[in-house]
């Protein structure tokens, strides 16, 4: 039978049960099978496919047209979980009408389920009018990668009471100006478990702690495939890089050793008496 996609409603029933939300990034057509293939409750194609999937720095060159690219194959694979877009830098910062025609073309463009944009406080306009546009907004603050440069690096947020204030503000403005989930990135657990007690919406968490309503993680983390560096927070549950760079030296050698191909990989083999006669042709 196969699994049948959660809507919004869902991950409320589930913050209300007390029941965890799974929630990986994807960014390709196989990872979103094995994902819906795993039960996951949701995927994030997020914009940090610029430094997993295409080696740059940052998030920061990232464009929607990559973004819509990525999402139309993870919704190919995973057609039955719940898919967001995340909006990449430049996609939402300019104005309310870029925001909304940008949010929208991931629906359009991809069939997303939500799309996610980084910012609190600051924020609100945006999600106010994307909500309004019909679309389901996901808020993310704490770290928030786009804006480093402000946060002086990719650093933890809300570790004094003055900051933790301040976190809690963006939290309750987001959840205020129509977004249906928040995303904190990087606080400390404390402020999470305060802010997922004080909030109707579902919170999730990236690297803050265990006290709110679903874990998300960077599936490349997860399953060790990016390799300049892991986040403290992330729990690596195997090692792909491994077993692939194990696969392809293993083949580098059969090839050089004569042992690959073999009889067994010999699969259009000419029809039997065919070659005989194929050799006298070649003779004429
Ligand atoms: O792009 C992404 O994967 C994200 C996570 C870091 C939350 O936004």
């Amino acid at each position: 039978m196969s699994k049948k996609k959660k809507s919004i409603f869902d991950f409320y029933k589930m913050k209300e049960a007390g029941e965890k939300v799974t929630w990986l990034t994807s960014y390709d057509y196989p990872t979103a099978q094995f994902a819906e293939a795993a039960d996951l409750d949701m995927l994030l194609v997020g914009d940090s496919l610029g430094m997993c999937v295409y080696g740059y720095q940052s998030t920061v060159p990232v464009t929607m047209d990559q973004c819509i690219v990525h999402c139309e194959a993870v919704r190919r694979g995973a057609p039955n979980t719940f898919v967001v877009g995340d909006m990449p830098l430049g996609s939402y910062q300019a104005s309310d009408a870029e925001a909304v025609h940008n949010a929208i073309r991931f629906l359009k463009e991809a069939g997303v389920d939500a799309i996610k944009l980084e910012g609190g406080v600051r924020i609100t306009n945006r999600i106010r009018a994307i909500d309004e546009a019909g679309v389901v907004v996901i808020g993310h603050i704490g770290l928030t990668p786009q804006s480093s440069g402000q946060l002086g690096g990719h650093k933890a947020q809300g570790r004094t009471a003055e900051t933790a204030k301040l976190v809690v503000d963006d939290a309750l403005a987001v959840q205020e100006a129509g977004a249906k989930i928040l995303l904190v990135e990087a606080v400390p657990p404390e402020v999470t478990r305060y802010i997922a007690n004080t909030l109707t919406i579902p919170v999730y968490s990236i690297g803050a702690g265990p006290y709110c309503d679903g874990q998300l993680l960077i599936v490349s983390d997860l399953i060790g495939q990016f390799q300049a560096f892991t986040p403290k927070f992330v729990k690596k549950y195997c090692n792909v890089a491994e077993i692939i760079t194990k696969a392809m030296s293993d083949y580098v050698a059969d090839v050089r050793n004569g042992q690959f191909p073999d009889d067994d990989q010999y699969c259009y083999k000419m029809i039997a008496g065919e070659e005989s006669k194929f050799l006298d042709a070649m003779k004429k």
